[in-house]
This record gives C-alpha cells, structure tokens and sequence, in this order.
C-alpha cells in the first residue's frame, strides 16, 4: 500500500455531518440543524475504529516511515495574518509539548497568540482522556465556547489531543457540540494547516483522526514556552497496555524517533541558550526497542550527556525496561539529573499482575535498590492509582509500605477512573467512592510527610537553582528548581533569571524551599 492509499484507508475525512453546504450564513444553521443520530451513526460505522483491545495488541512491527520533508502548504503561509489564536492544554508533557508544535504551526501561518478567549479567531482545545474528571474539565469548556461561537460565527473552535481519539467522545461532540468547527487526532497534528484551511472555508465540522499511527513527522516547526527548559521528545506512543490506561490507544504504538534527529534537536535548543531539556516519552525506556539498532535510552543519554547543556532529565520510566545500562550512564552524573520519576501505581503484587504492570512488588524494589547503590542521592519520586477493581484494605496498606520503604520524596496520587475500552473498565468498579477518597486521603498524607521530611534536609545547605522567573504568589520574590526538582523560592536580582546559580536554604516547607542568594555563577556544564 502506498503513503496515499495508507492515508485514505485510515482517515476520517472532512465530513459534513448535516449535509448542509452552503446556505447563507449556514455555520449558524449548522449549529442549530445537526442533531441527527442515524447519521452519525452510520457516518461512524462507515470510518471510526473505536479502540480495540485484541487488534491494538496485535500490532505488528510495521515500518515506521520518518518525514523528513514537511512544509506549511503556500496557500497557508500567510492566512493568519492580523489574527490570533489559543490553545488550551489539558493534558501531559508530551500534549502540553504538542501545543507548542500547534502554536508553531499556526505562527508559521502568521497567527499571534493570546490568552484571551474574546481576541481569539482560532481556539483548540488540546485535551487529555486519562481520567474522567479530565474529560469533564474539557466539555465544560467547550460549553463555555458555545456563545462566544454564536456570537462570532467566523470564530474557528477545534478539538485535538487524546479525547478526540476516542469514539465515545467523538459521538458527543457530533451530538451535543455541532458548533465546533474541527476534530483532529494524535496523529494528525502536522495536518493543522490543511484542516483549518477546510474549517475556514466549508461550512461543515472538519474531522481528521487517523486510527493507524506508524509516522514520524520531523521538522515540525515550534514554538516553546520559555527560553530556559525545553521538551524533546524522544518516541511516540505505548505498546504497554495496562489494563486501566488509556493512553496506548490514543498515543499509538511505540515509535522511537532517530537518535540523530534527537541529538539535533539537543544541540540546537543548547546553542539557543536553554538550560534544561526533558527528554519525553510515555515509556521512555523502551527508547530504541523498534529501531533494531540494539540501541536503547542508555545509549542515547551517553550521547546526549556531552552536549554542553546544563541539565537533562528524561520522563516516564516504566520500571520493567529500566536497564543496567542507563542506570550505569546515569551514575556517571554530569548533565544527567538523579532524579528519577518511577511510577509504580500499586505496592501489592497481585494489583499490580492485574494492571499487567509485568513487575512485582519484589521485583521493583530490588530495582530500587539497583539504583541506589549506583546512585546513592538519587531522588526518587511516582505515581500512584488508588481503588483498582477489587482492591482490598490489606492490598491498599501494602502501597502505603512500599511508599515508605522506597522513601519516595514526592508522589502524583490519583483515584482509579474507569476509561471505555480499557480491559479494566469491563471489570466491576467495585470500591465505594468513600473508600476510594478515604485511600487517597491517607496516601497524600504519607505522600506530604515524606516530602517534607525530604525537604527539612535541605535547611543550612546551599543548592543549585536554575531560575525561571517570578514566584507565581509574589512578583518580588524569583523560583527556581534544583537539580532534585525542588522548587526554591529566593529574593535576587531578575538578572539572575534564566542562570544556575548558588541559594542557601533558610526555610523548608512540605513542597517547596525557601533561600537567599550566595553568588551569581552560572555553572556550566
Ligand atoms: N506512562 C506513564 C504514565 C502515563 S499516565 C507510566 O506508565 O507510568 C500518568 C499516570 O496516570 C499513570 O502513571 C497512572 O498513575 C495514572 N493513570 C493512568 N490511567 C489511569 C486511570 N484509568 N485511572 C486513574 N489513574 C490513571
Ligand atoms: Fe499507560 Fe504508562 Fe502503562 Fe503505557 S506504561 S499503558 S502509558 S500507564
Ligand atoms: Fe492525557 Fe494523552 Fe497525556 S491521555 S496524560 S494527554 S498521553
């Protein structure tokens, strides 16, 4: 099959889904005609794969072509002039880093940003499907929308990101928000230009959601929020499939990109000055596993700890793949942080053979030990999914030990959330949401002990800060992190913004430190 051919067997195309063209000023008749179930119904048998468990496993090792050649079509370049956009970002740091890719597009038609609904001609709505109340925060919002869209009908309003590959979601838009102008995937990102181009000019909701991924678009242009940490993305998508989690099915499989374009894009972000890059990836340590290079994140780290950058980081690790390699590469220090971000979601292994983590409580703390004799400072932080189907007191007590035994410095904690077409959802939601709370509640207790006991440590040392601005709470007052990612809160010349620099810890508190200047050097690397 050809690249043209793969796309039209995968695509959504544009659809008019009222089948209203052209009538006078039909964009408003659009919004009060489309309402018809057997229509969407028939338009989604015909073109939407909903998420399927057993075809998305047998993903096979297909080639995974890389673009090199993109460009803004002509006819778009310039289509944004003296207009503006936003983009909302619901979701990770591998969505949030889409939304800079969008706001790069757009610019390159010329559009400016804001972050006021009222100014906006183009507004996206970059959402996350991980959790429901994810998903509410975003209808909400789209709800909000709708007068604004009434009142300005020219107004283009466009949902992407995760919940857009999601029938169910999908199907509401098409029935309930008929006024949203444009639906794109995942892996539809690169097709902005085209697709608003079709939003602004035919009078029906544009809809492009690819539900074979396999591509990697490079070259894509960017525009970064601030100038001192960046993203890079590493690879695409999951081949994990946990049984709670969503994201294997929007993302896509595992596409890891190639390290020279990686090390580029280091090198290039170094030279304009950054500080700081996080290399991003939902599993990162399956980095290299579909390239056939026997090259893994280890390899890639070595490479990327000479490139004269002060700071690397790299999330989320998958405790399964996290080779002696890299850990042998972290412990050589220089520019690789020893922080590491180690989701574990349960302290009991039966919870954990469940969720089909493919580690057991043993196995994962004998990796922690791993890693701390290689690393002995290293700080250690996870996530953490309390309530899974049938999860009982004893289960739950045993993620309350582990989080004491690892001595984890800081944790996300979340309430299990059901997500349609993920093998846990089929399984009985079986914990009462007081219980779920209750959990939860307990959790973030321990969770805030151990951080600050973590943070009392710091008192009388003197750190390294990168600064990044203004404290958000105090324009008088700069915030940085340390290498440990703790947020420091310091007094100290705006010069100083942007540099790494010496602060002595006077004050912890439970999240974050308070300092005072030493000196002003900027470390390099
Ligand atoms: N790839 C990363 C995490 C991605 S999602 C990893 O494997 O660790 C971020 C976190 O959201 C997960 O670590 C998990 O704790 C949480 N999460 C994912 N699906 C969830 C669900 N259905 N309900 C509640 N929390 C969930
Ligand atoms: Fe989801 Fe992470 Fe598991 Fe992948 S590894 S399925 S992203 S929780
Ligand atoms: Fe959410 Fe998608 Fe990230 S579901 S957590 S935005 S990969």
């Amino acid at each position: 099959m050809n690249e043209e051919q793969r796309k039209q067997a995968n695509q959504i195309k544009q659809v008019d889904p009222t089948d209203i063209k052209s009538d006078a000023d039909s964009n408003l008749e659009r919004i009060q005609h489309i309402d018809s179930d057997e229509l969407i119904g028939k338009y989604f048998q015909a073109t939407y794969e909903p998420p399927n468990l057993k075809k998305a496993k047998k993903r096979k090792r297909e080639d995974v072509k890389v673009h090199y050649d993109f460009s803004i079509p002509e006819e778009m370049k310039s289509i944004g002039k003296d207009k503006k956009f936003l983009i909302r970002t619901y979701g990770c740091q591998m969505n949030a880093h889409d939304t800079e890719v969008m706001a790069g597009l757009l610019t390159d038609m010329g559009y400016e940003s804001t972050d006021d609904t009222n100014e906006a001609d183009v507004i996206l709505l970059n959402t996350c499907a991980i959790r429901e109340n994810a998903e509410n925060k975003v209808f909400g919002e789209i709800g909000h929308l709708k007068p604004l869209k009434l009142e300005k009908p020219d107004l283009i309003v466009g949902v992407c990101g995760c919940m857009s590959q999601e029938e169910s979601v999908v199907n509401k838009i098409l029935k309930k928000h008929p006024f949203i102008d444009m639906i794109f995937g995942t892996h539809n990102i690169h097709r902005l230009p085209s697709l608003l181009k079709e939003a602004m000019f035919s009078k029906a909701m544009v809809m492009e959601v690819w539900s074979k991924e396999g591509d990697i678009i490079e070259n894509l242009p960017k525009v970064r929020k601030g100038k001192i940490k960046g993203w890079v993305n590493i690879m695409y998508g999951c081949d994990k499939f946990c049984t709670y989690c969503i994201v294997p099915y929007t993302r896509g499989k595992e596409r890891s990109r190639m390290p020279e374009d990686i090390i580029q894009e280091v090198r290039q972000l170094a030279a304009a000055g950054y500080k700081e890059i996080t290399l991003l990836g939902q599993n990162v340590n399956a980095y290299g596993k579909d390239l056939d290079m026997k090259y893994g994140l280890g390899d890639l780290m070595e490479e990327i700890s000479k490139i004269d950058i002060p700071r690397v980081r790299f999330t989320t690790s998958h405790p399964r793949d996290f080779d002696d390699r890299l850990i042998e590469v972290l412990s050589k220090g220089g520019n690789l942080l020893d922080h590491i971000h180690l989701p574990v979601q349960s302290g009991s292994s039966e919870v954990l053979r469940v969720m089909a983590r493919r580690y057991t409580r043993e196995e994962y703390l004998k990796l922690v030990d791993k890693i701390r004799k290689a690393m002995p400072n290293t700080t250690l932080t996870t996530d953490i999914i309390v309530g899974f189907p049938n999860e009982s007191d004893e289960q739950f007590e045993e993620t309350m030990t582990l989080m004491e035994e690892v001595g984890f410095e800081s944790a996300y904690t979340y309430i299990y959330s059901p997500r349609e077409g993920t093998p846990s959802a089929k399984w009985e939601d079986n914990i009462p949401m007081e219980v779920k709370k209750e959990r939860l509640q307990r959790l973030n207790a321990l969770v805030n002990k151990q951080s600050a006991e973590a943070m009392q440590k710091y008192e009388g040392q003197t750190v390294k800060v990168l600064v990044e601005g203004e404290s958000k709470k105090n324009p008088d007052v700069l915030s940085g992190y340390t290498e440990r990612n703790k947020m420091v809160n310091f007094k100290a010349p705006k010069s100083v913004i942007g540099k790494i620099i010496d602060v002595k810890i006077t004050k912890a508190k439970t999240w974050s430190l308070d300092g005072e200047l030493v000196k002003e050097a900027v470390e390099v690397n």
